[in-house]
């Protein structure tokens, strides 16, 4: 079976550099955008234009940049914010205008002391203005996880009327468990009338470390676009981690969904953006932290010195890591040392691999970890028993 297109919509300069210590001048977000465009995403959410001049300057910078990639501005569902964002998108080869407002009743209540009538208002007049200066206007119904299903069909059945390409439904407290927000998808296509004619787009926060999953269930109920950020920085607790998304959909292929994501610079795009936003990524993070293909305990060790699918999901060269790390410690067996021992030159035979083990347990006692250095130290007393051959 033919499978089906995800679209992969980067807000890693929009939703992820307005976390406090993500700031980046121009000139950095224009090397970031060459990176995601080049990466194959769909969309490039630059940024939101009205917001200040730096933004403005930015977002247009990255408008005539980018060559493949869909270049999208923020706004409010206000006149001035789609003007302003239309000025900087003007030299985009692919603009989109993306505006919206909230739907929850807890935003229209304290957020615009609206009623239900004026937000569709407000959303139909937004999208139908956005159309005067771009064909592709995507709508987001901020909140949509905490808003009311048949409010928010309305809403969308409303917009659509008005010209709107694609249908953003943001999860945006990261509220919603997978099952609820797929539900929520479902219930769009059953329900809201020409649906078929627009992409539903997920776009959902980590507040509970839902958001993948919230966004995977997104897809298979279908929305086919999700929307994400490079090692999930966001608001808070952050965003859909790209590379999460798009290795899950590849890992499961049964599913019958694809991106055009060029997997194999995952990893360097990763660090690209936490060296340049001075955003670090916790060891344990799934795909790129530094442990994502560390094995540490002998067992493990063992079986994937063996074969490296016992104990790994993802090919690292997939990702574009070089190869999987044996971790040398006090839980490391003789065949994680001796395999690290031949990666450095030394190919020991049994006899002399029980003598270094004796010696690497007294070192990895003393120490988190046992590297390179100490395993020539130690080869260097084995070979005082007996010389050790050069592998
Ligand atoms: O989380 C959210 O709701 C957003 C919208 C502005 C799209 O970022
Ligand atoms: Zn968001």
């Amino acid at each position: 079976m033919q499978s089906d297109k995800i679209q992969i919509f980067d807000t890693t300069l929009r939703d992820g550099e307005q976390v406090p210590g993500c700031k980046l001048d121009t000139q950095q977000k224009l090397v970031i955008a060459e990176r995601l465009d080049f990466l194959g995403v769909d969309v490039i959410e630059a940024g939101f234009p009205v917001s200040s001049p730096g933004d403005f300057i930015s977002v247009q910078e990255i408008a005539k940049l980018v060559k493949n990639a869909t270049v999208c501005g923020l706004t409010r569902a206000v006149k001035k914010d789609i003007e302003v964002a239309a000025d900087a998108l003007r030299l985009a080869s692919k603009p989109r205008i993306h505006t919206g407002i909230g739907t929850s009743d807890s935003h229209i209540q304290y957020k615009f002391n609206a009623s239900k009538e004026e937000v569709i208002r407000r959303a139909k007049e937004a999208v139908s203005y956005a159309k005067n200066f771009v064909d592709d206007v995507e709508f987001y119904a901020e909140d949509a996880g905490r808003t009311d299903n048949a409010f928010l069909a309305k809403v969308c059945e409303e917009v659509i009327k008005s010209g709107a390409t694609v249908l953003n439904i943001p999860d945006t407290t990261g509220y919603c468990l997978p099952e609820e927000y797929g539900a929520k998808i479902k219930y769009l296509k059953d329900n809201v009338k020409g649906i078929e004619k627009v992409i539903i787009s997920c776009h959902c926060h980590n507040d509970l470390g839902l958001a993948t999953a919230n966004s995977i269930a997104g897809a298979i109920n279908g929305a086919r676009q999700i929307e994400c950020t490079v090692n999930g920085i966001g608001e808070r607790a952050g965003n859909t981690a790209l590379e999460e998304v798009v290795m899950i959909l590849k890992q499961h292929p049964y599913l019958n969904l694809q991106t055009d994501i060029n997997t194999k610079l995952l990893y360097d795009t990763s660090m690209m953006v936490r060296e340049r936003m001075g955003m670090p990524v916790q060891p344990n993070k799934a795909i790129v932290g530094a442990n994502a293909f560390a094995h540490s305990s002998g067992i493990h060790q063992d079986g994937v010195i063996k074969n490296r699918e016992t104990y790994e999901i993802i090919d690292p060269a997939d990702v574009g890591v070089t190869e999987s790390a044996i971790v040398l410690t006090a839980r490391s067996g003789r065949a994680a040392l001796a395999y690290r021992a031949k990666k450095i030159g030394y190919e020991l035979t049994k006899i002399q691999l029980d003598t270094a083990y004796k010696t690497f347990l007294q070192f990895a006692d003393r120490q988190k970890e046992v590297i390179d250095e100490d395993i020539h130290q130690i080869m260097k007393q084995v070979n005082k028993i007996s010389k050790i051959a050069i592998a």
